[in-house]
């Protein structure tokens, strides 16, 4: 384990799931970590939790609603110290067509892969000369196509495939600002956490109860997937591991990639694709009003 002490680690969507997970496991490595979530009674949760696993936790909690970008604008007015690396970890899964942002953007889009992109244009000024950004991608953007002169376009198809596209555009994103950044020690990279459920996961007094039976029946399921704690593992590495670089997309390396210790993966071609990454960056810029200049 590398010791992180003296590093600050951003987390968004610290409050659950994977987010939480990430945060609690880089506490436990020294990091001081700020817990960007929308819900201070959520967040105020994940916290306590943290400080009774990980004794002399160092956390504080940022106000980050990311489907709304006055929000995203305000906090990153309000964090003013160094910020080591970021992991660009929540997102909104199963949105339905009519679903917006406070802005009227696709909420997958807006929040995911839009509201991210906002966050990170305001709070660069703050980035430690050798920050690292860690976009939380999905294997589900390999099922998307992204066409960034439609990507807020109202969208057919599956709610699923518009998740995959919201995910393979932060992606998309990432791997521009990492090509942006060549040329100087800062670096972004992408992870996922490959199929991750509740059930498996340990318990936290206050995060996502699971029923005794539901996890008794879940249980056989471990050799295929994994709880939340083994899928913060690949983006944790990715954030901190001396052995992830920029450009860099790691996951579990098990079967299909939905469980294991952290690999390097393969990301689509099209995610890769500076041609699509600068289109999308003007996109990005045009949609969220946000000038994001590298
Ligand atoms: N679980 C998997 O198998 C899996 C697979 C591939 C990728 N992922 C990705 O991993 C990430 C975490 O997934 P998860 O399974 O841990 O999901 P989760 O348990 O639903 O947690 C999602 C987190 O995102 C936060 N969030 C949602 N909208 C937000 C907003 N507008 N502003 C700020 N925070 C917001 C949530 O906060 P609230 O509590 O306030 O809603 C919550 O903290 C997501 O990006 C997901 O796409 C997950």
């Amino acid at each position: 384990m590398t010791s992180l002490t003296g590093r600050t680690v951003l987390v968004t969507g610290a409050n659950a799931g994977i987010g939480y997970w990430c945060a609690e496991q880089l506490a436990a490595q020294g990091a001081r970590v700020l817990l960007g979530c929308r819900s201070p009674e959520r967040a105020a949760v994940a916290a306590s939790s943290i400080r009774r696993h990980v004794r002399d936790a160092d956390l504080d909690v940022v106000p980050l609603d990311l489907g709304d970008l006055a929000a995203v604008a305000r906090t990153a007015n309000d964090v003013r110290e160094r910020v080591d690396a970021v992991i660009c970890n929540a997102g909104v899964k199963a949105a339905s067509r009519e679903a917006r942002t406070a802005d009227g953007l696709d909420l997958m889009i807006g929040t995911n892969a839009l509201g991210h992109f906002a966050l990170l244009a305001g709070i660069a000024p703050v980035l430690a000369d050798d920050a690292r950004v860690v976009a939380v991608g999905s294997i589900a953007h390999r099922f998307a196509r992204i066409d960034p002169g439609t990507i807020d376009a109202p969208w057919t198809g599956s709610s699923l495939r518009q998740y995959g596209r919201s995910k393979a555009a932060l992606m998309s994103l990432t791997f521009e600002l990492d090509r942006r950044w060549r040329g100087t020690a800062r670096s972004a990279l992408c992870a996922h956490p490959g199929y991750a459920v509740d059930p498996l996961t340990p318990e936290r007094d206050g995060l996502a109860p699971v029923a005794r039976i539901a996890r008794t029946l879940t249980a056989p399921t471990r050799v295929l997937v994994q709880g939340k704690d083994g899928g913060a593992l690949p983006i944790v590495h990715a954030a901190t591991s001396p052995d992830a670089t920029g450009g860099d997309y790691w996951g579990p390396g098990g079967l299909l990639e939905f469980r294991g210790a952290p690999a390097r993966v393969r990301a689509a071609d099209e995610v890769r694709s500076p041609t699509v990454g600068g289109a999308l960056w003007s996109a990005a810029e045009r949609l969220t009003g946000v000038r994001f200049d590298v």
